[in-house]
């Protein structure tokens, strides 16, 4: 027997599979060649349920849906102050691959922007900590988040790497401004490393209820971050998450989200539920077509704005 929960999710799934509207993200070869018709979307409640439709267990890779959540590890890791005095916490209006950095500092906006990312990337872990083991500590903490052992794909992170010149730029204006004090090229190959992580829809679901649940995960009952760490994470993918579409997806939508190029999509209901949609086609905005609309419909017909 199907419970109403799947059904209700088909349904959504079956009334958007009709737009094909929107691109793959073409500055990243590997991810051009995705098949683009995957569609899935995935809740998980606080309480640990999982229900879903579709392409929940296909993966892909975690783009910058990883960002709040190696955002979260660096607040763990060094603590609020040293991440602060780094990367802002203010919404930058831009899209996700432009500068923003602040004038004179030199500190990018916010965590969920690139420059914000590739700054936050360095901050995981104790101070001294070697690249790999850099990489090491995101890749368990992502884990954690999920539940299960995640690993990365390799083909889509070399792909990614060898036409990662604005990345490397902008790292190289971050080091510049001594925001970063290490390799820029280094810190990019770790932040390129941390976003082809390959996760499913029900994997992002499960890691975006752990921030539902402030910090534990209702799978495992592992507590993996503090509760002021993942209040701080929700806030900022709140504000900045979509970029500069935040505002539009804060009033229309009204849920902390992040989405990722290649097609995820995750929202973050403080104290119920996580949520992940999966297609890969994007808006002039980098974000989820069709990703877009399942949110805007989940929000609508079950009153989840938190307005
Ligand atoms: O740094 C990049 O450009 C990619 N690795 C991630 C960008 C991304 O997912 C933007 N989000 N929609």
């Amino acid at each position: 027997m199907r419970s109403v929960i799947p059904d209700y999710l088909a349904e959504a799934l079956g009334d958007v599979a009709s737009d094909t509207s929107g691109e793959l993200a073409g500055y990243i070869p590997e991810l051009a060649a995705a098949d683009p018709e995957h569609l899935g979307a995935a809740f998980a409640t606080v309480q640990g349920e999982v229900y879903g439709a579709g392409d929940i267990d296909t993966e892909f890779t975690i783009q910058s849906i990883s960002k709040p959540f190696a955002y979260a590890l660096a607040l763990s890791d060094r603590g609020f102050a040293p991440v602060l005095a780094s990367v802002g916490v203010e919404p930058s209006g831009e899209a996700f691959n432009q500068i923003s950095l602040e004038d004179g500092t030199g500190r990018p906006l916010n965590p969920m922007i690139n420059a914000g990312a590739i700054t936050t990337h360095a901050l995981v872990g104790p101070e001294g900590l070697k690249p790999a083991e850099r990489v090491e500590r995101v890749t368990d903490g992502l884990s954690a988040f999920a539940g299960r052992r995640l690993r990365a794909d390799e083909a889509v992170c070399a792909s990614e790497m060898e036409h990662a010149h604005r990345n490397l730029a902008i790292a190289h204006m971050l080091r510049g401004h001594d925001i970063l004090t290490e390799d820029p090229r280094t810190v990019v190959d770790g932040y390129t490393r941390q976003c082809s992580v390959l996760v499913t829809a029900r994997d992002l679901a499960m890691m975006a209820a752990t921030l539902a649940n402030r910090g534990v995960n209702p799978l495992t009952g592992q507590r993996v971050i503090t509760e002021p760490v993942a209040r701080q994470v929700l806030s900022v993918m709140f504000t900045c998450g979509m970029y500069d579409a935040a505002g539009d997806w804060a009033t229309q939508v009204g849920i902390p989200a992040k989405s990722g190029v290649a097609g995820g999509l995750i929202g973050a209901l403080p104290g119920q539920i996580g949520i992940a949609t999966f297609s890969p086609r994007l808006d002039p905005h980098g974000n989820s077509v069709r990703g877009v609309s399942l949110f805007e419909r989940f929000s609508s017909d079950m009153g989840l704005h938190l307005m």
